[in-house]
């Protein structure tokens, strides 16, 4: 025991006083350390069998421990987060690379010049397009010019064509472009590489940055105000705002002026965006002048110019939907009377040939929209011709095989309307 008490201290000398104090006024406690020090040793029957990993003791002892050392238990739990942990660090984000191929621009004299330049980007699962760009900017090369502001898909500042499509950069994870993802509707990248280049349809003043004039001048150009007039109603229901919300999301990116296709042959097309706040005008109830407006959007470059080819919808961040906009004022300006517009009678005779034979009448179609205009088409109907692709305008040939069923449709409508301000998914392609 003298002994014992001996190494103790000899043991542990910052524990000195507590040690002998300990030691001395309770002796049976003094046995502890030395059992454990000799169960240390000499290990107990139990022990040993823990200890030991004999195949044939192992059984015993797990029942052992579980029935009689519950606290053993306890031990082997706490021990495993320690083996978890390098687990824990794999998840941390991992980080890859992908190359950035960024189309840099400078107007020199009149001219624009542009050419690629690639950088090597390492990113994580969370970083966007933009955070990207700064690491560029921030690390590399100092030149790249882009705009941004909010980060936040809030300001609209950074819409940029990003792998073949517009979009905002501060939206768009990078992730989601090397490997796809389906659920926004995103293809991966052919050979992990990203392209980002400045919007379309507009022009460029330097690397990502275009000249934003020309669009915010078309929103303009359509008025963007409620004005006073014979046709504002005193009265504001629910339904007829909910309408005004849907187009007031609008940033001004400008992603649907970018990936417009009519507005890539006209540039003088109004666009989408600049269209679809003038339904937010024409769909307020405050507005007092909305048949004035219909009128001027109903000339050329307006309504009619759109050929519902959607990509405005799907390059939209906000959801706006502009086509379904422009199809909307489509029907409002036609139930106003105003239809000297080729694409007005287009729709007009269309619904009529469904309406009459089941099927369109294309030939006559063609006359009824373009009228004294059909000659200048007599080139391309004759080799239409030739080629066997004018079917035969007469009716007998032009009639759906089951015509009373259309006919059924159409009673049907001319009874219970559509009501195009919110049937919103009368409005998709093909419509109007
Ligand atoms: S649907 Fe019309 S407005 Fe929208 S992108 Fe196509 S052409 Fe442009
Ligand atoms: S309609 Fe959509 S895509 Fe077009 S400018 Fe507004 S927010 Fe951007
Ligand atoms: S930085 Fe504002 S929308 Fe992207």
């Amino acid at each position: 025991m003298a002994e014992t008490k001996k190494k103790t201290t000899a043991k542990a000398p910052a524990k000195k006083t507590a040690a002998k104090k300990t030691v001395t006024k309770k002796t049976p406690a003094a046995k502890k350390p030395a059992t454990k020090a000799a169960a240390a040793k000499k290990p107990t029957a139990t022990k040993k069998a823990t200890a030991t990993k004999k195949p044939a003791t192992k059984a015993v002892a797990k029942k052992t421990a579980a029935k009689k050392a519950p606290a053993k238990k306890t031990t082997a739990k706490k021990a495993a987060p320690k083996k978890a942990n390098p687990a824990v660090s794999s998840r941390k984000p991992m980080r890859q690379t992908v190359t950035f191929r960024v189309k840099r621009g400078t107007v020199i004299g009149e001219r624009l010049q542009q050419k690629d330049q690639d950088y090597k980007v390492s990113y994580d699962g969370a970083m966007t397009v933009l955070q990207g760009l700064e690491v560029i900017k921030g690390d590399m090369d100092g030149t790249l010019t882009f705009r941004r502001s909010c980060r936040a898909s809030i300001c609209g500042s950074c819409g940029m064509f990003i792998a073949n499509r517009s979009r905002l950069a501060c939206k768009t994870k990078i992730k989601d472009l090397v490997e796809g993802n389906a659920e926004k509707n995103i293809a991966p990248v052919k050979d992990g590489i990203i392209t980002i280049e400045p919007q379309k349809n507009q022009p460029v003043l330097k690397d990502l940055v275009v000249d934003i004039e020309p669009f915010y001048n078309k929103v303009k150009d359509i008025i963007p105000y409620v004005q006073e007039g014979a046709e504002s109603e005193k009265s504001v229901d629910k339904d007829s705002f909910s309408q005004v919300n849907m187009v007031s999301n609008c940033i001004m990116c400008g992603s649907c002026v970018s990936d417009c296709t009519a507005m890539a042959v006209n540039p003088d097309f109004i666009g989408p965006a600049a269209l679809a706040k003038a339904y937010r005008f024409v769909a307020d109830p405050r507005e007092g002048s909305k048949t004035e407006r219909l009128k001027e959007l109903s000339e050329k470059n307006g309504i009619w110019d759109c050929v519902r080819c959607g990509m405005c919808i799907d390059a939209c961040p906000k959801d706006v939907a502009p086509m379904q906009a422009i199809v909307k004022l489509r029907s409002k300006a036609i139930d106003a009377g105003i239809t000297n517009h080729a694409g007005a009678r287009h729709s007009m005779s269309m619904k009529k040939d469904i309406a009459t034979w089941g099927v369109l009448n294309e030939p006559f179609m063609l006359l009824k929209t373009l009228r004294f205009g059909i000659f200048s088409q007599i080139g391309n109907a004759l080799n239409l011709f030739k080629k066997g692709k004018i079917p035969n305008p007469l009716p007998f040939d032009h009639k759906a095989t089951k015509l009373n069923e259309v006919k059924a449709i159409f009673a049907e409508l001319e009874k219970n309307p559509i009501d195009v301000d919110t049937k919103a998914e009368d409005s998709g392609p093909g419509a109007g």
